[in-house]
């Protein structure tokens, strides 16, 4: 099949190229490098072996998206173009609502226009805001908390609307819990820019001796330890739902909601040992107050996931902590750490880049 992945070069979509390239998809890369950077594309070349093609450009332009869908002869696509900082989001809702949403309408107007009816669309375990209940399923009420999670929620609502009025759309939103790790190899994997709000990137760069240590924000949570517990989900893992949701769309057209985690939750003095262990460095922390918007404890039920797509999650936390130190040593650190020895050496790729498709 030839799918188009929106955000293609950015942490996720790289992963989720790899497994559909493995799988033996064509894929197509769509993205404005707003942050991620083009040469993902060789890396993900050196990955499967193909120069996958690249076309750089905004996902509200829809006559660029229309001739993409067109010319590549696209016949699903998955959106994980979009701006993801919680924090920015409260600061700027307004780009935040542009990017996202107005993003996905010019998508679905320009699939429509190409008459390309699948889509996989990424969304987030935040549109479920404060907890009412453990774990969460897809019934549990949505409520979010900040811009960043209103534009998911506007999203899946203006998805479920077209799917109301086009009996022949598919979609699938996938409600991502918390991604973390990197590929096995450490070509490619999460590269915040400057200091990490996320904890597994912050854990990383604490160990890699880049950041003093870990504000833990919050020792009195009602959690096992105090602080606060996610369902952490490896980005393989992840890759390999979306596999499972175009198969699934294949057969059931309409609108759907799944979450994507591993059912299984860690606290943050969890993580932080486990991330000495697999580093094999120590991870200093401090106790501070609590980061404000934080809840105390999300992880999902993943029984949909598994009953509707035959999927669930395999990889450990032992496997996210290893990858995601792999990651920091051999490419995300790789100036940094250079004296730690072991840095990519990368064959030239030639991904077809093209940067103005009229
Ligand atoms: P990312 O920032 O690494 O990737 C997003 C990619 O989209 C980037 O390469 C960026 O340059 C591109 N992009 C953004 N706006 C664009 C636009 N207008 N036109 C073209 N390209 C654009 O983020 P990610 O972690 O890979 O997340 C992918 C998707 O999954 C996002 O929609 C995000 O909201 C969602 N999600 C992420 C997480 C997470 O914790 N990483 C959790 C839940 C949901
Ligand atoms: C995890 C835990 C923190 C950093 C965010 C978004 C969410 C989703 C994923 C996109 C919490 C604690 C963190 C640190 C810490 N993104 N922590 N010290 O907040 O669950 O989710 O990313 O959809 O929308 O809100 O992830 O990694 O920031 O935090 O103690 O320096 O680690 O308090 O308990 P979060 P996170």
């Amino acid at each position: 099949m030839n799918i188009l992945l929106t955000g293609g070069t950015g942490y996720i979509g790289s992963h989720t190229a790899v497994a559909l390239a493995e799988a033996g998809h064509h894929v197509v890369l769509f993205d404005n490098f707003c942050n991620s950077q083009p040469d993902v594309a060789q890396r993900l070349h050196t990955l499967t072996g193909q120069a996958l093609p690249l076309v750089e450009g905004d996902v509200r332009n829809t006559a660029l998206l229309t001739h993409t869908l067109q010319a590549h002869q696209i016949s699903a696509v998955i959106h994980f173009a979009g701006l993801k900082a919680v924090g920015e989001s409260v600061a700027q809702p307004l780009d935040y609502y542009a990017n996202n949403v107005q993003g996905s309408i010019s998508l679905l107007q320009a699939m429509q226009a190409a008459q390309v009816n699948t889509l996989v669309f990424s969304s987030s375990a935040t549109v479920y805001g404060e907890p009412h209940y453990l774990p969460l399923d897809e019934t549990h009420p949505t409520a979010a908390t900040n811009p960043y999670g209103r534009s998911k929620l506007h999203i899946e609502e203006i998805l479920r609307d077209a799917c109301a009025a086009d009996p022949a759309l598919r979609v699938l939103c996938l409600r991502y819990f918390n991604p973390v790790g990197a590929h096995a190899s450490g070509l490619i994997g999460d590269n915040p820019r400057g200091v990490p709000n996320n904890l597994m990137p912050y854990l990383s760069r604490v160990a890699a001796g880049e950041l003093p240590h870990v504000n833990v924000f919050g020792a009195d949570y009602p959690t096992i330890d105090g602080t606060g517990v996610r369902d952490y989900i490896h980005v393989a893992d992840l890759a390999s739902g979306h596999l499972a949701a175009l198969a699934h769309l294949a057969q059931r057209p309409g609108f759907d909601v799944i979450n994507l985690g591993t059912g299984q939750g860690y606290s943050v003095l969890q993580m932080i040992d486990a991330f000495a262990a697999a580093s094999g460095r120590p991870v200093p922390h401090r106790i501070v107050p609590r980061r404000a918007g934080d809840i105390a404890a999300c992880y999902a039920r993943p029984d949909k996931a598994a009953r509707l797509l035959g999927w669930q999650a395999t990889r450990t936390l032992q496997d996210m902590c290893r990858d995601t130190w792999h990651w920091q040593i051999r490419g995300a650190g790789h100036e940094q750490l250079e004296q730690l020895g072991s840095v990519p050496n990368l064959p030239p790729g030639n991904p077809q880049h093209s940067p103005h498709i009229p």
